[in-house]
């Protein structure tokens, strides 16, 4: 296992529960569950020492979950001192099991492995860390190994039928002979399947450890900006903006950080919507005072896209000229030495690059890794340990505008993958304008919010219409509405049909060229968001 370094050296709050992270999937989601709870945290490694531990003054420690089992070779241990600091401990699934392996519990492959939902039972013991949970409720479990107690080191506090420790408490005397504070849970609280999970987390944060919740975002953005500064020192930074809320909130970021040590490159490619490049000029180099170049690139751009049909050859097309237009931007900055990147929690994790390095890989995300090593640049990713809701507080509180914080997506290859076919000026403009009519009529009908991303598309089909007297036959235009959490599944939003109403008739009155509308009800899987 790599050892990655245990600490941020600028991560101080005179309020922390650090998380070891033993390589869980969800060691990040506690993370964020602790933030949402008002108490700062952070993920450190698993073989942080007892004294870095100290240093921090943390009023509790919880120990993630991980894939691995107690007993496997390589298996991520902690220094089992961290028990003896007389601080409250919290151990998820594999973190009780290390804890049990190190406090006179026994660690064993359960009679049934428990996948997915359970149900638990409380114990006769009432503890603090599960008031306000029901004598009977739900909790997801995600186990092979479970804890037994032989010499009777824990009190039960929950069972299920197959895990009589489901969740446990050790007060045996540590080292100095005191109390333990060790609580263990064998479920997952920090995933919304367990409906009560917050519960504990939160008994845990304030009833055991006893934090003040005095932790806030823009905390976040002191320290990730303190943070930021250690990095870049004197050094100067390229942030590539898309017009899109990470690269946005990652500007803002940066800026609050370095001032004028901040460049900003957007590239216009000619295949953006109305409206956007001048979004993005008036927040950051009007507003904002951001040293920004746009990069007017439009005729290249459509140029290599001439005649193309095929969706991935558009795609590769663009992101070569996107890399050489980004380059020849970056190359009359002086002194840059950085790119500032809008990577996320979920693209890390997704890679396979969680802190513990231990988080197994998934799939790999086109924003982590490649551009940076093809531009020679140190990569800043301040946004690392956000989820995207998070992100948007966060660009709130750096003060972006509503209209920029709560952008719905846009792909990377913009209209391209939305003009179905090969690419015209003149069929841009008719999706532009479709679009822009599109947007007006759900922002007004105060649906942009409760939907997740709303786009039109131009397709290559024409059909007969008839207008005044005349026939016509004219283009087709699609709508796509789509409501997802994670954008990996997402379902068709029931836009009123009031309002489907009204967009079509603008479109097809105000449109030159469009008499048909329709709109698409398919949901992803089997289709996907986009068309292309
Ligand atoms: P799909 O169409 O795969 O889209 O269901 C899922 C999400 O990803 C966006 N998307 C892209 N974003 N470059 C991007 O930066 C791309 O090539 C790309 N293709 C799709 C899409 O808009 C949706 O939010």
């Amino acid at each position: 296992m790599p050892s990655p370094s245990p600490t941020p050296p600028t991560a101080r709050h005179d309020e922390v529960v650090p998380i070891l992270d033993f390589g869980s999937q969800t060691a990040q989601l506690i993370a964020r569950r602790v933030r949402e709870l008002g108490v700062f945290t952070l993920l450190v490694s698993p073989s942080i020492s007892p004294k870095e531990l100290l240093a921090m003054n943390p009023k509790g420690i919880i120990l993630s979950g991980g894939p691995s089992s107690v007993y496997e070779s390589g298996a991520p241990k902690c220094d089992p001192a961290i028990f003896d600091l007389g601080i409250p401990v919290l151990g998820i699934c594999y973190g009780m099991q290390l804890a049990a392996h190190v406090l006179g519990g026994e660690v064993k492959p359960s009679r049934e492995r428990e996948f997915g939902r359970a149900h638990i039972a409380l114990s006769g013991t009432r503890n603090v860390l599960l008031h306000g949970v029901p004598d009977r409720t739900t909790v997801w479990m995600s186990h092979g190994d479970q804890v037994s107690d032989p010499r009777g080191v824990f009190t039960p506090l929950a069972s299920t039928p197959t895990c009589p420790l489901a969740a446990a408490v050790c007060t045996t005397p540590d080292a100095s002979g005191r109390p333990r504070q060790f609580y263990g849970v064998q479920f997952h609280p920090e995933v919304t399947h367990t409906p009560h999970g917050m519960d504990l987390l939160r008994n845990f944060v304030y009833e055991v450890c006893k934090a003040r919740g005095n932790w806030r975002m823009s905390d976040f953005a002191e320290t990730m900006a303190a943070q930021v500064r250690a990095q870049v020192g004197d050094g100067h930074v390229v942030c590539g903006l898309s017009g899109g809320v990470d690269s946005a909130v990652v500007a803002a970021l940066l800026h609050k950080a370095i001032g004028s040590q901040l460049h900003c490159v957007f590239v216009d490619t000619g295949l953006l919507r109305n409206g956007e490049r001048e979004l993005v000029e008036s927040t950051f180099r009007d507003h904002f005072k951001i040293d920004l170049r746009v990069a007017d690139a439009g005729e290249q751009f459509l140029a290599d896209l001439a005649g193309i049909t095929d969706p991935q050859e558009k795609r590769r097309r663009i992101g070569h000229r996107f890399i050489d237009v980004f380059k020849d931007a970056a190359k009359h900055i002086p002194k840059a030495k950085f790119l500032a990147q809008g990577t996320l929690y979920p693209d890390v994790i997704e890679s396979g690059h969680g802190h513990a390095g231990t988080a197994a890989g998934i799939k790999l995300h086109h924003n982590v890794g490649g551009l940076p090593a093809e531009l020679g640049f140190e990569l800043v990713e301040p946004l690392r340990e956000l989820f995207k809701d998070e992100v948007r507080k966060l660009g709130s509180v750096l003060g972006l505008p509503d209209q920029i914080v709560w952008r719905h997506p846009f792909p990377g290859p913009g209209l391209a993958v939305r003009v179905l076919g090969d690419i015209t000026k003149e069929k841009l403009a008719i999706l532009r304008d479709a679009d822009e009519i599109l947007l007006e009529e759900i922002v007004s009908a105060n649906l942009y919010r409760s939907t997740s991303q709303v786009f039109a598309v131009l397709l290559p089909v024409q059909s007969v219409g008839v207008m005044g007297d005349g026939r016509t036959y004219e283009r087709t235009v699609a709508i796509r509405a789509v409501e997802t959490q994670d954008f990996m599944t997402a379902d068709w939003a029931r836009i009123p049909y009031d309002i489907l109403a009204r967009i079509s008739n603008r479109i097809i009155n105000e449109v030159r060229g469009v008499n048909r509308v329709c709109y698409d009800i398919s949901s992803k899987p089997p289709a996907t968001i986009e068309w292309e």
